[in-house]
């Protein structure tokens, strides 16, 4: 059975091996609490937070679940070493990190006996990633939501899997229970999802993202900020359209950066479908409902499970 004798399980103490990926502005206390209680992972992104906004959501994670809830690193952002103190202040159980190395920082983190967990884009970083003590790493495909690196899921997963001798999380792509099974075919022994916990019901996007997620198609997604070494997949609508002909222009990369900050909060926080950013995946075609984030693991697992059973035998 999928959740058997899991590596991932085992070393993160979740029931399920189903991980909410960090989401900027979007993976909030309430959203990863709610994560966690379903059984799986919860991860509060730290990216675009002050220490003591982290500090306050992991207090309010506490208040809402007693299950292990993670916190990302965007290892872009300049006050990471002030969110650093916060994580070992608070021991929070689980951090990965993203767009950059943990390696300064990594011995500080396990000798406060907490798991580092970075994602990443390929075969040489993720060896990289496990040369410094990495105790599993995600492996996110180009089809994902957010900022991507150039591989796809179906090429990247058995190629790290091979390469790595600690767990290895798939991302990119699962939405359903066939891409779970998927992952776990090509090596995986969880997997970290993102578009679909972007608009569970704990998730603070409105109305309009909720919607426009559930009437994208398999072609309603772009990537921008390629020019500038930040790709980043999102739906395109009227502000994709203007960040391509900005980094055409050839846009200065921080520049770029803030303007993608700034629009994802234009997103979350006014729901403004045309003039934000919604980070979204190339699996948004799938995904047909809101549902409550606990429900997206059980779905995930039992749908998963009905796939597994369904396998032709060879
Ligand atoms: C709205 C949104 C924001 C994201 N922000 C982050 C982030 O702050 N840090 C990070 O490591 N990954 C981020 N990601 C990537 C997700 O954690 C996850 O790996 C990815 O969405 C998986 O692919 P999927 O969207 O096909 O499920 C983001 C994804 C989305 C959809």
């Amino acid at each position: 059975m999928i959740y058997m004798s899991n590596r991932v399980t085992q070393l993160l103490g979740i029931q399920y091996p189903i991980i909410q990926g960090a989401m900027q502005s979007v993976a909030t206390a309430k959203l990863a609490a709610a994560v966690s209680n379903g059984g799986g992972l919860g991860v509060i992104a730290a990216g675009g937070l002050s220490a003591d906004k982290l500090r306050e959501q992991i207090h309010e994670s506490r208040d809402l679940t007693d299950k292990p809830v993670a916190v990302n690193l965007m290892l872009m952002a300049t006050n990471i070493p002030e969110l650093l103190q916060v994580i070992l202040a608070e021991k929070v159980p689980v951090v990965t990190t993203g767009a950059g190395t943990p390696k300064l920082f990594i011995d500080d983190l396990h000798a406060a006996g907490i798991k580092v967990i970075p994602v990443v884009p390929n075969v040489k970083i993720a060896k990289k990633m496990v040369a410094i003590g990495a105790d599993a790493v995600i492996a996110e495909g180009m089809e994902g939501g957010g900022h991507i690196g150039t591989l796809t899921s179906q090429a990247v997963w058995p190629q790290i899997a091979d390469a790595i001798d600690v767990p290895l999380i798939a991302a990119g792509g699962i939405a359903d229970g066939r891409g779970v099974v998927s992952a776990l075919a090509l090596g995986a022994e969880a997997v970290q999802c993102g578009t679909i916990f972007s608009i569970a019901k704990e998730s603070p996007v409105g109305d309009n993202w909720r919607q426009a997620v559930i009437n994208a198609d398999d072609t309603s997604t772009v990537v921008v900020g390629q020019n500038v070494r930040v790709a980043s997949r999102a739906l395109k609508n009227a502000e994709t359209t203007a960040l391509l002909q900005v980094e055409a222009d050839q846009a200065d990369r921080a520049a770029f950066n803030q303007r993608l900050d700034t629009a994802l909060n234009k997103a979350v926080r006014e729901d403004d479908a045309e003039n934000g950013v919604m980070y979204s995946g190339q699996i948004a075609g799938l995904i047909k409902a809101s549902l409550p984030a606990a429900e997206v693991v059980t779905y995930l697992m039992a749908d998963a499970r009905k796939v597994q059973a369904a396998m032709v035998q060879l």
